[in-house]
């Protein structure tokens, strides 16, 4: 994998730390959930955290050949109170990187015809919209003092997909067989 232009470097840069804060935000506030009495959302955040990981190692690996150290600044999201709060963070955060984050990158790495990364933006972009309402209707729940189901989490280890119970055969986004699937 690689990348040549600068803009594009950046922004894979940035995402990669944008993920990896989601996904020690998102473990962080899954041993919260645990802790409160909501094991069903503390492996909902698990899982998801899982995802970010996923999403963090694709953006790093596109940047593979660019070797050098180099200060990141991303988007961060602070914020560590009680469960429905902790899942507003998160719904925030998605939110951000729906609307405004990903689209941007993945309109830039096309332009710059950088196909690794936009590969890489169009697998985080696809998940997280898909995270966004899995945190909504998690907090919908929590809410009410209720968890959420006990349905195993799937997710795609090869562009992050994540899937609540056995609804698809192979991943929709990327194609990978279900069988890499990783469950939560
Ligand atoms: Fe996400
Ligand atoms: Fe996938």
């Amino acid at each position: 994998m690689s990348v040549n232009n600068a803009m594009t470097v950046d922004f894979l840069s940035s995402a990669y730390g944008g993920e990896s804060m989601a996904h020690m935000r998102y473990t962080i506030w899954g041993d919260s959930a645990e802790k409160d009495g909501y094991p069903n959302i503390a492996r909902l955040f698990r899982g998801i955290a899982y995802a970010e990981w996923c999403h963090a190692k694709n953006h790093f690996n596109v940047l593979n050949d660019k070797v050098e150290d180099k200060t990141v600044v991303a988007g961060a999201v602070f914020g560590h109170t009680n469960i429905v709060e902790n899942l507003q963070g998160a719904i925030d955060g998605e939110l951000h990187e729906i609307d405004q984050m990903y689209p941007v990158y993945l309109e830039t790495a096309k332009f710059q015809k950088e196909s690794d990364a936009q590969r890489s933006f169009h697998y985080a972009l696809e998940a997280e919209k898909i995270h966004a309402k899995m945190f909504k209707d998690a907090q919908d729940m929590a809410k009410q003092q209720k968890d959420i189901g006990s349905e195993t989490i799937y997710i795609c280890p090869i562009c992050g997909f994540t899937e609540i119970g056995d609804n698809v055969e192979k991943c929709p986004v990327c194609g990978a067989k279900k069988e890499i699937f990783k469950s939560f």
